[in-house]
């Protein structure tokens, strides 16, 4: 029997038609974070990112780049690959949706929803964003351009299959009513949830869900000169890297419905409105939650690869380093909000949160424990002086403060929670002085204050693990512990006294060394 709790988050699945860049990484790193937390909390975690290969924009842009669009896309997904090693993902799978597994997955969908009656042939006359790969009205343009992203869009006219989508309007509205009246809404944060309700209140059109007009693509099994618009193709990676529509569907019985997907607000339509209905359509129960965070803006602007604003993963990497990158992110952003980000405040964030009271923090320990102790942990002491009770108190409160603020999915309060305690133990150091405590020969105070601050740091490493867990790993082996991204039962592992005596600490490299410029 398994016990352990299910866990299945997902990111969207990115285009390939280029590198992975600040904003596909953030979402990544988010769900990255959470996925961590949750193994450390006992959790079973399924972590599932991976590529959108198929369609219009992706056959254009093998094509400018003179290739035929599986060699494209062949090319470009270990440019992501690279980059999600870089960057500490510990996805679970990595989805492809040219994978075998999941065109497989696609035309099993598309049987059930044919056999349910649920699409039907027609005609579609309309315009088409290949950017967005999305359908457009002639009402909904604005100045004859994609209401979107604001460029060209094209005049479609085809014969295609459609998803009586306009038979879910009601069924989708009662459903969020649903979710929200039993205290899990559906859609995150709210002022999207709102969007979502007002847009399905003002109806739904069915969707035409294949073309005609180029081939890569999931052939429909009952028209296979049709291939599956791509948006309906890319949602169900989601359960077909589950197993779906395989003769194995263990995966799938274990981990859906998923807990979180998280994604971008520029496609929450795609993932609030048309995947709750197809999911419904062939009688699977929609994901728990959609999480819709905000556009990493650049000095104002949305960053994307159409802009050009973009800077890449590797050059703030490079000169961060993986975790301070992953926490300014997560710490300078706030989750489901647009952000502003730049690299003055990166530098901010490094020098003060990371430079100045974590590493700092670290070093000074360390270096007084082997000065003063020989480098070996101390002994618990036997009483805990007035002065020393502050930190078991607010370690005590940190694992609540820090669950109840990834519930809320902010990551910006954990991280505060978990600073909470840093901060305290520089003070703790300053105040109880133990270089005085030395120098009058004290021993015993020495050990105490040293075993105090010593294992508010430990405990600090094991709430910094979710975010950067390189550091926190480095920090953990520097105290002679084991691997703290091992950690399976975080709860017990952070209760106060945990630090053993007599293992042997190790000094070493600044862990966050200043960075002084801009
Ligand atoms: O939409 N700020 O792929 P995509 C924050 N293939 N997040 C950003 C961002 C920014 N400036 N730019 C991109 C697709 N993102 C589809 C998804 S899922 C079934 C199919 C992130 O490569 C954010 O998560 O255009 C956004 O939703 C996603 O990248 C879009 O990635
Ligand atoms: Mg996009």
């Amino acid at each position: 029997m398994d016990t352990k709790p299910s866990f299945y988050i997902t990111t969207p699945i990115y285009y390939v038609n280029a590198e992975p860049h600040l904003g596909t990484a953030y979402t990544t790193i988010a769900a990255d974070a959470l996925a961590r937390y949750r193994r450390m909390t006992g959790h079973e975690v399924f972590f599932l990112t991976g590529l959108d290969e198929h369609g219009q924009k992706i056959a254009q842009a093998a094509q400018a780049a003179g290739m035929d669009p599986q060699s494209w896309v062949d090319s470009i997904a270990p440019k992501f690959l690279d980059t999600w090693r870089m960057l500490e993902i510990s996805n679970d799978d990595f989805i492809r949706t040219t994978e075998p597994r999941h065109t497989r997955g696609v035309q099993a969908f598309w049987q059930e929803l044919y056999r349910r009656g649920e699409i039907y042939q027609g005609h579609y006359e309309g315009w088409y964003c290949v950017p967005d790969e999305t359908y457009w009205s002639e009402e909904e343009l604005v100045d004859g351009k994609c209401p979107q992203c604001g460029r060209d869009v094209q005049f479609v006219r085809e014969d295609n299959w459609f998803f009586r989508l306009s038979a879910y309007q009601e069924r989708l509205l009662e459903f969020y009513e649903r979710r929200e009246a039993e205290g899990r809404p559906f859609i995150q944060p709210e002022t999207r949830r709102n969007e979502v309700v007002s847009f399905v209140k003002g109806g739904l059109k069915d969707l035409s869900i294949s073309r005609t007009t180029f081939s890569w693509g999931v052939p429909l099994p009952f028209a296979p000169d049709h291939v599956t618009y791509v948006w309906i193709d890319a949602l169900l990676n989601y359960i077909t890297a589950l197993g779906y529509g395989s003769d194995d569907r263990a995966k799938f019985e274990r981990f859906w419905p998923a807990d979180y997907h998280f994604v971008g607000k520029d496609i929450i339509r795609f993932h609030c409105v048309i995947w709750p209905a197809m999911l419904m359509a062939a009688g699977i129960e929609p994901p728990k939650t959609v999480f819709a965070h905000g556009f990493l803006l650049a000095k104002g602007e949305k960053m994307s690869k159409s802009k050009g604003n973009v800077q890449t993963p590797a050059s703030l990497v490079e000169k961060f380093g993986v975790d301070a990158y992953r926490y300014y992110f997560l710490r300078d952003v706030v989750f489901g909000q647009d952000g502003s980000i730049s690299m003055e405040s990166m530098v901010q964030r490094y020098n003060g949160d990371l430079a100045n009271d974590w590493g700092n923090l670290v070093s000074r320990l360390l270096n007084m424990t082997e000065k003063y102790l020989g480098g070996r942990t101390p002994a618990a002491p036997e009483h805990t002086e007035e002065a020393e009770s502050e930190l078991p108190a607010i370690a005590g409160a940190l694992p609540g403060r820090y669950e109840a603020a990834m519930q809320r999915l902010d990551y910006a309060a954990a991280l505060e929670a978990t600073w909470d305690l840093i901060k305290a133990a520089n003070r703790y150091i300053e105040t109880q002085a133990p270089w005085n405590a030395a120098k009058s020969g004290d021993e015993v105070r020495v050990a105490a204050i040293l075993y105090n601050a010593l294992e508010a740091v430990r405990i600090a490493a094991l709430f910094c693990a979710p975010v950067m867990p390189k550091t926190s790993a480095e920090v953990w082996r520097r105290l002679g512990l084991g691997d703290v991204t091992a950690v399976r039962d975080l709860a017990s592992e952070a209760a106060w006294g945990g630090l053993p005596a007599g293992l042997a600490v190790t000094k070493g490299e600044p862990l966050f060394p200043r960075i002084y410029e801009e």
